[in-house]
């Protein structure tokens, strides 16, 4: 599964990299405004410092327009800005049908804001690289987000559809193991998320009982 760093924060994507495993970055608008970032110039060059950070990743840059021709000459800017670059574009009708323009013309996309089995379905049909299912926000409302990454992951198998199923999202490190459980492409995930796997208290009683050890007959 791949790891991509839910964040516009150019400190937390620096710290992640640094780990070795990151493979990408998702970026909203909500997560640009976060960090005071505003004007297409800004943003644009923003998107650009993220894939020089995370060098091959795969780094999701959201369209803000809302109609399909919007959509398409967003996205032609945002693809020519780098070649690591995915437009991010919402499972609206417009946006399904600038999801098959842009691929067609062999740009990457994501998909966004999918909800549902039905969703997923036509991002697929449009041949979008990423489809996302927004698990944190269906759990917030009484649903089940990781039964909606199963649901899709299984049809995605069964028709033998290419698309990536990208869970987004995610709040917290058990998401991320759920994502595991039920074969999600990529987890897209907040770095406090990602360092939550880390944690083990037998792996800190282990260290200090190994540093005591090597203490005891190296000491002078
Ligand atoms: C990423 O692609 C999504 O925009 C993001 O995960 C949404 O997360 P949120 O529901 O915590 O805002």
């Amino acid at each position: 599964m791949k790891f991509f760093l839910d964040t516009a924060n150019l400190d937390q994507i620096r710290e992640a990299n640094a780990m070795g495993v990151l493979d990408g970055v998702t970026t909203n608008p909500s997560l640009m405004a976060k960090e005071g970032i505003s004007g297409k110039e800004n943003c644009n060059k923003h998107y650009v410092e993220i894939c020089n950070i995370v060098e091959g990743g795969e780094i999701s840059a959201e369209v803000i327009a809302t109609d399909y021709e919007g959509m398409i000459k967003e996205g032609h800017e945002l693809a020519a800005l780098h070649k690591q670059i995915v437009v991010k574009v919402p499972c609206t009708a417009d946006g399904i049908k600038a999801v098959k323009q842009l691929s067609s013309e062999g740009i990457k996309t994501n998909c966004t804001l999918v909800f549902s089995v039905g969703q997923a379905l036509l991002a697929a049909k449009a041949g979008a690289t990423f489809v996302s299912p927004f698990v944190g926000r269906i759990d917030d409302i009484s649903g089940d987000g990781i039964g909606l990454v199963a649901d899709i992951v299984e049809m995605y198998h069964y028709y033998g559809f290419e698309t990536q199923v990208l869970a987004a999202s995610i709040r917290h490190t058990r998401h991320i193991i759920e994502c595991l459980e039920v074969g999600a492409d990529v987890a897209t995930c907040p770095l406090s998320a990602i360092k939550g796997l880390l944690k083990h208290p037998l792996t800190d009683s282990g260290l200090a009982q190994f540093m005591a050890d090597y203490e005891k007959v190296n000491k002078k």
